[in-house]
């Protein structure tokens, strides 16, 4: 099938493409711009999204996918608010918050949206849990990845290469669920 991603995020269109391409699906960014409601749930910001495009784009399939970092010593911090975060604080500010303290396990989470042709919804979770460094490690990946560890690993998930992060990682772990649902079409 032919998937639009809505998403100005380059690193996000490469790991759906690694993992979708394989099965005969394409995979092109759509440069379409849809609200990010400020929701208490990431499946409540997609299923938002969702609709809006729903409205907007009828007979396209195309997806969305919103992801966040919740840290458990911070409450689920920065969690629903990880771009905000983000484009403020930043990763350092992250690990500021979280100073020298020994409790540093958290879990990304990922909810991709799917919209049909025939207006038809699906949402897909993944989750991965994990720690937070002390320092940021790794050049590949984007946003939060230098700075988690997928548990049973060492490396950051900016330090594994794309196909590897993709087996462990929340995106991943989504895009397995989304892969079955579409099926094979090569
Ligand atoms: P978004 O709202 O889904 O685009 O993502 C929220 C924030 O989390 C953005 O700052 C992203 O860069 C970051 N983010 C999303 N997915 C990942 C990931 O797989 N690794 C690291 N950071 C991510």
């Amino acid at each position: 099938m032919k998937l639009g991603l809505v998403t100005s995020n380059a690193g996000k269109l490469r790991e759906l493409a690694a993992a979708l391409e394989p099965a005969g699906h394409t995979v092109a960014q759509r440069a379409l711009e849809y609200p990010e409601v400020q929701a208490a749930s990431l499946g409540a910001v997609v299923e938002f999204g969702l609709e809006w495009l729903a409205q907007r784009h009828a007979g396209e399939a195309l997806l969305i996918d919103d992801a966040g970092l919740f840290v458990d010593a911070l409450g689920g911090f920065p969690g629903v608010y990880s771009r905000y975060a983000y484009d403020t604080i930043g990763p350092a500010g992250v690990l500021a918050l979280l100073g020298d303290g020994a409790e540093r396990s958290a879990e990304f989470r990922c909810v991709l949206g799917l919209l049909l042709p025939d207006g038809g919804r699906q949402l897909f979770r993944g989750s991965c849990r994990g720690r937070i460094t002390r320092t940021p490690r790794g050049n590949g990946g984007f946003g939060y990845d230098p700075v988690f560890v997928p548990a049973g690993d060492e490396r950051t998930f900016a330090e594994l290469p794309l196909a590897e992060k993709n087996t462990v990682s929340h995106r991943g772990r989504a895009l397995a669920a989304l892969a079955v649902y579409l099926g094979d079409s090569g």
